[in-house]
């Protein structure tokens, strides 16, 4: 079952599903690091919209790896991270900075199955 449904073009380039980590691994309306190599990804359980998203874990604005520690909410209706440092938030459907600024954040298709959190991944 795919959580949070991601636009076609984002699962046509999804090549595989890296199984993260059972459900109850992750806070409720919060996020967690999991790594996959030597990539750290930023997984999401935004509980209060019965929703998962998954982004980088790197925050672009100071190079910081922190984003799974942000806060989650959303704007208008676009969920968003923002970050605990400076508070610079990122949606996290489309990983656009919604700040205006030029920088944005990797973002990757979730789905749950069997009690699992799967995240799409590139090879
Ligand atoms: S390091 Fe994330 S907002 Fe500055």
């Amino acid at each position: 079952m795919i959580q949070t449904p991601p636009s076609a073009d984002r699962l046509a380039a999804v090549s595989f599903w890296f199984k993260a980590a059972e459900v109850s691994a992750f806070p409720e309306n919060g996020g967690a690091c999991v790594k996959y190599q030597d990539q750290q990804i930023a997984v999401y359980h935004f509980a209060k919209r019965n929703e998962w998203y998954a982004s980088q874990n790197l925050c672009p604005h100071k190079q910081q790896m922190i984003l799974a520690r942000g806060l989650i909410g959303d704007q208008c209706g676009e969920p968003k991270v923002a970050c605990p440092f400076h508070k610079k938030t990122f949606s996290l459907l489309t990983g656009e900075n919604l700040n205006g600024e030029c920088y944005h954040i990797e973002t990757y298709p979730v789905k749950i199955e069997d009690g699992y959190v799967y995240i799409g991944l590139r090879d």
